[in-house]
């Protein structure tokens, strides 16, 4: 056999030059023919390009009209292992206001021909804003638009800023898919300077850059190329610091693309297999401060538009594929320790991580604005270690793996400020289990994975009855099934099912309020292709979606399916009765700042 017998992905995430590894050229040489698999009409000009999308809720705008900037056009060829591209950003200048409720950025790109899926980031001053994946195009060509709200970056934006966008790209004569696009920024001036922050709670007062610094070649992002690889950015904040909120950006490449359908090393060793990644298949993104765990991220498996089956993914793309999900860590209990104006640094490593995890953050700080100096301590802190299991039963190369693992980060720090003396818990708790099964002496896969990523903030002024609580409770699932089956004659059959998807509920409770809002988004897929002589000759790909959002002020639904780059069905709605808008608000404002949750 010319490859592994073994089930396999048809597009990696294309990060190298063009092919990467010699085992997997079998999987990018299926892909020769793919994009013209489904068959085209013959004069592809008069065809309209395909809108993709990704299913979210639309966000939620005030009436007023936006001023409107746009930031940046480029036309991204050449691009893989160059600079970004950079642009001079300035705060809006010629807006009737200066203040505003909602700041949104829009990504909006064309491309046409054949290309892969591509990795990009923008940052403005080092900050990441968006992290997302390109949508594989077709000859007559697609357009998509990402729109996110990025009011939480607020104080960044009013001031002068180098915008960077890395979106590293390769074109020949076989992927000749350029990416054309624009950036803009929409800013909707304040209805009343009441909401002036938005409805969610003030932003910070200054945002730091956890991430590599200009001038360099490729993203700004880390890059974590195995288990023992810690990247450390060091960083200084204001001595007059009171809240803190690490965000972190996160996504897997080549090697961890797949990272939760890699088995362990014992059986790819027990059957000779070198062309596969292992390290079986759990995964998570450790983040330190000065050398100590302050929090994990267990990540939600986002499939890149060319995963598993390509033609899954258009036009309905993965969820979470065109907008990554960020992950925000407490690190207020641990404010005492950084506020005594020296260096400090924060660290990223994956356990059990191949090559290569790209990740960074976004330290948001809130500053104490009636005084110079905040003071604090760590009062508490435990982390319980990792509990990492695997049992497994394969006999050559078919059998079943369990994989299990828990871990909870505790931590309790007080902070005194001119807001008064605030103690802080922040609680993380996560589950993961995966079960795999490799059948047909390793044609087949399946695997079925949860993982549930919980946490919780307290904050508690006993002399004043502030007492805000923020839990937020995660549930990633994930189930894949994959299999060759051989039709003789050079020839096999890759059939693919997947379903992707997560649910998360909020609760916030303040003195005087309390929210919760419930999110639930659930993909299923399933597609074929049929192989001759290692080239795709047709295939198929069909998916449904269910998203479900409800919360005090707006609920949204859709439920749409697509099958062969068509839509089937397409609805979407209120599910909730009109009632009074109640904003997040609890009437704290600016004075305490926790409501950003
Ligand atoms: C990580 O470090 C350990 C101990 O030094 C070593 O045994 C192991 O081979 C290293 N792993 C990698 C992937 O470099
Ligand atoms: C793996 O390779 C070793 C050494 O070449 C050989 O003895 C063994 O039979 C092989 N095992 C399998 C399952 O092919
Ligand atoms: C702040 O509150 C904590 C917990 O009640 C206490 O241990 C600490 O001494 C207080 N700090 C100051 C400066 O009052
Ligand atoms: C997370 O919260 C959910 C809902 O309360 C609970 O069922 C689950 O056991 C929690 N998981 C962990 C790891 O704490
Ligand atoms: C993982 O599996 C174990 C054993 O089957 C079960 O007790 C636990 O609740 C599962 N956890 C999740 C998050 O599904
Ligand atoms: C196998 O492929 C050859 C060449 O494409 C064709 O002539 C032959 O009819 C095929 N046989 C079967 C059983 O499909
Ligand atoms: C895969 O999806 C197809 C089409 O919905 C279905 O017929 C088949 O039973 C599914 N297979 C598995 C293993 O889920
Ligand atoms: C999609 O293509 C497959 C294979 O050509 C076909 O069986 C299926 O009916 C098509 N779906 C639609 C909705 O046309």
């Amino acid at each position: 056999m010319d490859f592994s017998p073994f089930p396999f992905f048809f597009l990696f995430l294309f990060l190298l030059q063009n092919p990467i590894f010699a085992s997997n050229l079998h999987k990018i040489k299926l892909l020769r023919s793919e994009p013209e698999l489904l068959a085209q009409p013959t004069s592809p000009d008069e065809i309209p390009p395909t809108r993709y999308f990704e299913v979210t809720k639309p966000i939620q705008l005030p009436k007023t009209k936006p001023c409107s900037y746009h930031i940046l056009q480029h036309d991204f060829g050449f691009t893989y292992g160059k600079p970004p591209v950079l642009a001079n950003y300035t705060p809006p200048s010629h807006c009737p206001s200066s203040k505003f409720s909602k700041i949104v950025l829009e990504w909006t790109a064309t491309c046409k021909g054949r290309q892969f899926d591509r990795i990009f980031g923008v940052w403005l001053g080092g900050v990441e804003l968006l992290r997302s994946c390109t949508a594989e195009p077709r000859a007559t060509g697609i357009v998509w638009t990402v729109q996110k709200d990025i009011t939480r970056y607020y104080t960044l934006l009013m001031k002068d800023q180098t915008l960077a966008v890395y979106l590293g790209n390769l074109v020949d004569k076989t992927y000749t898919g350029v990416y054309n696009v624009d950036i803009f920024i929409h800013f909707y001036p304040v209805v009343n300077d009441d909401l002036a922050y938005g409805y969610g709670g003030a932003p910070a007062d200054l945002i730091l850059p956890i991430s590599r610094n200009l001038p360099l070649n490729d993203g700004l992002w880390f890059e974590i190329q195995n288990s023992n690889d810690t990247e450390v950015k060091q960083f200084k904040i204001p001595q007059n610091a009171y809240r803190a909120v690490l965000e972190v950006y996160v996504s897997f490449h080549e090697n961890d693309e797949f990272w939760y359908t890699n088995p362990p090393n014992d059986y790819l060793a027990a059957n000779n297999i070198t062309d596969t990644p292992g390290n079986g298949p759990f995964r998570e993104v450790v983040v330190t401060l000065d050398g100590k765990v302050v929090g994990a991220v267990w990540p939600f498996t986002v499939i890149y538009t060319g995963g598993v089956n390509p033609l899954l993914w258009r036009p309905i793309t993965g969820i979470g594929s065109f907008d990554l999900p960020s992950y925000d860590i407490e690190v207020t209990p641990f404010l005492g320790r950084i506020l005594d104006g020296d260096t400090h640094s924060f660290g990223f490593r994956v356990t059990n991580a191949l090559n290569v995890w790209y990740i960074d953050a976004n330290l948001h700080l809130w500053l104490d604005l009636k005084s110079g100096r905040t003071e604090g301590e760590v009062l508490n802190y435990i982390e319980k270690p990792l509990v990492e299991s695997l049992v497994s039963d394969f006999v050559g190369l078919n059998g079943n793996f369990w994989t299990s693992a828990r871990r909870s980060v505790w931590s309790t720090g007080w902070v005194r400020s001119s807001l008064g003396n605030i103690t802080t818990s922040f609680i993380q708790d996560f589950s993961y289990n995966n079960s795999m099964v490799m059948g047909n002496d390793g044609s087949l896969q399946t695997v079925n994975q949860i993982i549930h990523f919980n946490d919780s903030v307290h904050a508690m002024q006993p002399s004043s009855y502030v007492h805000f609580i923020s839990e937020t409770y995660r549930r990633f699932l994930l189930k894949l099934y994959t299999d060759q089956l051989d039709q003789g004659n050079d020839t096999y059959l890759s059939v693919a099912n997947v379903t992707l998807g997560f649910d998360v509920r909020k609760f916030k409770s303040a003195a005087f309020g309390f929210a919760s809002s419930f999110l639930k988004n659930l993909q299923n897929a399933e597609g074929s292709i049929i192989v001759k002589n290692n080239l795709v000759v047709s295939g198929s790909g069909s998916t449904q979606e269910d998203y479900n959002s409800k919360s005090n002020d707006f609920c949204y639904f859709r439920k749409v399916s697509s099958s062969n780059y068509t839509i089937l069905h397409d609805k979407e709605g209120n599910p909730c009765k009109k009632r009074s808008r109640t904003p997040l608000g609890f009437g704290f404002g600016k004075k305490f700042p926790f409501l950003l949750f």
